[in-house]
């Protein structure tokens, strides 16, 4: 492994990531609710893409320059944990939209004090197997929303030829040999492990087919920036990906596909407040089963000039809804729905598939004055007139969320306590809704 040391310096103007993102872990947020939204809501790149986009700087000594990049703590996370392997992670000009990453690998050491900050920390595994023939990378920790074993990204590597043991809380890999393109069929879809074995298949001897792969967006925006770099990949945005490994691939420039659950989460914050609101730079294309969803409930999402309209029309309307993997109804933003339909007229059967603790949301809502009942994966929520604020507390992020949007629709004060989370994943929340009319500050 090179030294990076002749790696170029940042220019003028470029800072490290770190100083420039992270929320404070002491912040709360106070909402008077009661205010319909009116105005202009920007939506900025994918945290979900952009975290294994950045890890695919890993992939290349060459430079990858990616723009739309949202600015988030997770993002700041994952710089961190680049520049411990040798990345220099900078953003150059457009406020920060730009990230430029470059550097050789210097360590494979992916630490326990990095990685448990960010569950994503996982899809450095992948890449430096690939590159450097070894990895030894902590367990990942990240939101606490069930047990979110990483087996399915290590029988993937051990199918591809990586001997792989864990000990003392680290996964150890090798693969003196180099990676083997291999056939794997996932037993269910794993977002993680269809991008940690689709960047490892990419530099393997061979060729890889994914099957029963998960297709999200944010897969499909990695697989064209790895295309972008040199990797031949077929079947992008299918439940099947093949992959010819290549001996390299280098540098490029890519942007990152908008947020479709910032779009959405936006989406349901009109809802609940009432009002009109226009999402800039939202795609409808990848939203749309919560479309149907916020259609049947009566929050009209239509597509308009550089984005999308989102308007209550009359009332809200209980409607069931389960979540499922791409297309179907995203588990990140099973919270927020939930959120909109404890002020819907009538009952709503919501049912979480994804993963097996994912009501925490719950009990803070019915604090609130929610009516809801938790059976096993399965909640009912029926609807009240309106919720009263209060202190809530959250210790995941699409919940912190669903929290904001529940203080949008209450009568009163809600603060909303910890938002440490909630700036993992959504930038600038407060002065968003705020410039849309909503009472909203950070305390
Ligand atoms: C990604 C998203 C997360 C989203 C989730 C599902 C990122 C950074 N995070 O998380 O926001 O909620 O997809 O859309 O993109 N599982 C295993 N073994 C594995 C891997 C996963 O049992 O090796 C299980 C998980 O515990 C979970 C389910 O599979 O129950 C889906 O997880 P997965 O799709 O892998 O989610 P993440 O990639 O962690």
């Amino acid at each position: 492994m090179g030294s990076g040391a002749d790696w170029p310096q940042p220019g003028p103007g470029a800072e490290p990531l770190a100083l420039f993102f992270g929320g404070c872990c002491v912040d709360r947020i106070l909402i008077r609710g009661g205010r319909p939204l009116h105005g202009d809501i920007p939506i900025r790149g994918a945290k979900n893409a952009g975290l294994p986009l950045m890890t695919a700087g890993l992939l290349t000594d060459e430079r990858l320059v990616l723009s739309n990049v949202p600015l988030l703590a997770d993002l700041d996370t994952m710089g961190d944990l680049l520049a411990q392997h040798g990345i220099a992670v900078e953003r150059v000009g457009n406020e920060g939209r730009v990230l430029s990453l470059g550097g050789r690998i210097t360590s494979t050491l992916a630490p326990y004090d990095i990685v448990r900050k960010m569950r994503a920390s996982i899809l450095v595994l992948g890449p430096l197997l690939a590159r450097c023939r070894e990895a030894k990378v902590s367990l990942p920790g990240g939101c606490a929303i069930g047990a979110r074993p990483v087996d399915l990204h290590l029988k993937g590597l051990e199918q591809m030829g990586a001997e792989i043991r864990l000990e003392g809380g680290y996964v150890h890999a090798a693969v003196p040999q180099g990676l083997r393109g291999a056939d794997i069929l996932f037993p269910f879809v794993s977002v993680g492990a269809t991008e940690n074995l689709l960047m490892a298949a990419s530099l393997a001897q061979g060729r890889t087919v994914l099957s029963n792969a998960a297709r999200e967006p944010e897969i499909s925006d990695l697989a064209d920036c790895l295309v972008a770099m040199g990797a031949r990949i077929e079947g992008i945005g299918t439940d099947q990906l093949t992959i010819e490994g290549v001996a390299a691939l280098h540098g490029a420039e890519h942007p990152i596909v908008p947020d479709r659950i910032e779009t959405g989460t936006y989406a349901c914050a009109a809802g609940i407040a009432g009002g009109e609101v226009r999402l800039l730079g939202a795609r409808l294309d990848h939203m749309a089963a919560l479309a149907v969803a916020l259609a049947e409930a009566g929050v009209e999402v239509s597509e308009v000039e550089g984005g999308l309209a989102v308007r209550r029309l009359n009332g809200l309307h209980g409607t069931d809804m389960k979540t499922e993997p791409y297309p179907g109804f995203p588990t990140d933003m099973q919270a927020q729905f939930m959120s909109l339909m404890c002020v819907a007229e009538g009952a709503a059967m919501i049912t979480e598939t994804i993963f097996e603790n994912r009501f925490m949301h719950a009990p803070e809502l019915s604090r609130m004055g929610a009516r809801i009942n938790v059976h096993g994966s399965s909640a009912i929520v029926r609807g009240v007139r309106s919720l009263q604020g209060a202190p809530v507390m959250a210790t995941d992020l699409r919940a912190s969320v669903s929290l904001v949007l529940a203080g949008l629709a209450a009568r009163g004060e809600t603060m909303v306590n910890r938002v440490y989370h909630l700036d993992r994943g959504y930038e600038a929340v407060e002065r968003k809704l705020g410039a849309c009319g909503a009472d909203i500050e950070r305390v």
